[in-house]
């Protein structure tokens, strides 16, 4: 069966967004615009399966939606709200709970990375949390998810609760008119030189939002100085920059920097060592922090002037929520249909 094309994505408001999310997510929903119908959350439920202190997360809720908007994302052809003001997210949670497995989630690494040994302690919803996010992507039977790499086993999981849902489910799909599958298997969007910004200190580790240095980022809002530190104390190492890919190999921290030349630049690492191939690192770094200032400084500005009007921000998620729910009320209305739920 054939069905809409719909971009999904989400971003989590908790605080300190990074080159990452920008490069790995933002960027690419910003792209997506002008091919598709697209659907930009900020996954405020999701924010609480570790603990948020409540007025911060209704202002990191502004601030990613802030960040949407600076970025280039229309809200008005498109659609921008926050997770929590759409009821059909939770409701499908629940269905999905019950189709998952448990040892599908008991595979899931990113759960078992942050909890570490943790695991009695920490909330029920970290480890369900990608139940949830396979409801946000299906309560809009979306076909395009557009993710960084670490959110890759999320979406294939979605992948495998759609198909199971449309299997175990398929004679009554059939008897209420949907042919033979309800879900689409959506597909994850993960592109370009920069699908896995790895920290400024160690190109081993992940740029995260949670690493207590943050000189192992750069956040949306640095400004230009923070920038310029950060990029000058990253961590490289003594050889000159090589002129071929392939010479990046054994290199993560080079690596890292010529991918993120990349990305901002809007070209290929191959272009940017055809540029540098031979380049000191110092030469190199004064290129990036240029180019970083140039492409993250307007952006960061947007973000602190919009946070300040948290009624217009608030008037955004508001209208989005309404466009949103009316997309999501319709697919719980024939998924309750087909589950065998009684309903007004
Ligand atoms: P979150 O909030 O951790 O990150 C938002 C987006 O940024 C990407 N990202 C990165 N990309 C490249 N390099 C990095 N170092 C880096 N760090 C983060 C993430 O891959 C993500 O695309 N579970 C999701 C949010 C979510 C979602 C969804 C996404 C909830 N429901 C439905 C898509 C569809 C998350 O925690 O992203």
């Amino acid at each position: 069966m054939a069905f809409k094309e719909r971009v999904f994505s989400g971003v989590q408001p908790t605080g300190n967004l990074h080159l990452g999310n920008y490069l790995g997510a933002i960027t690419k929903f910003v792209a997506l615009q002008d091919q598709y119908d697209c659907i930009y959350c900020v996954v405020d439920m999701h924010a609480i399966t570790v603990w948020q202190d409540p007025a911060e997360l209704m202002h990191a809720t502004r601030e990613v939606t802030a960040a949407y908007l600076a970025c280039g994302i229309d809200p008005t052809k498109h659609i921008v709200f926050n997770q929590s003001q759409v009821a059909g997210h939770a409701e499908l949670a629940w269905i999905c709970n019950c189709v998952a497995r448990l040892g599908w989630l008991n595979r899931m690494t990113q759960f078992k990375e942050k909890v570490g040994k943790d695991r009695e302690n920490v909330s029920v919803g970290l480890y369900d949390y990608p139940a949830l996010m396979a409801a946000d992507i299906l309560v809009y039977r979306a076909t395009h998810v557009p993710v960084g790499e670490d959110q890759k086993q999320h979406v294939e999981l979605t992948r495998d609760i759609a198909t199971k849902f449309n299997n175990d489910f398929g004679a009554s799909i059939a008897a209420h008119g949907y042919g033979d599958a309800f879900f689409p298997l959506p597909e994850p969007l993960i592109q370009g030189p920069a699908t896995r910004v790895m920290s400024l200190r160690d190109g081993a580790k992940k740029m995260s939002k949670s690493d207590p240095s943050d000189y192992s980022r750069i956040n949306l809002t640095d400004d230009a100085d923070a920038i310029a530190q950060k990029v000058r104390k990253a961590k490289t190492d003594p050889e000159p920059l090589p002129s071929e890919e392939k010479g990046l190999e054994t290199r993560p921290e080079a690596d890292n920097l010529v991918g993120i030349y990349a990305a901002l630049n809007n070209t290929s690492k191959a272009t940017v060592l055809g540029e540098f191939g031979g380049a000191q690192f110092s030469t190199f770094k004064s290129a990036l922090v240029d180019l970083s200032v140039a492409k993250l400084g307007p952006i960061g500005a947007e973000m602190k002037k919009l946070v300040k009007d948290p009624v217009y921000i608030d008037g955004i998620l508001a209208d989005g929520s309404e466009r949103a729910n009316a997309i999501a009320a319709e697919t719980m209305k024939a998924v309750k249909d087909i589950v065998g739920f009684v309903r007004r």
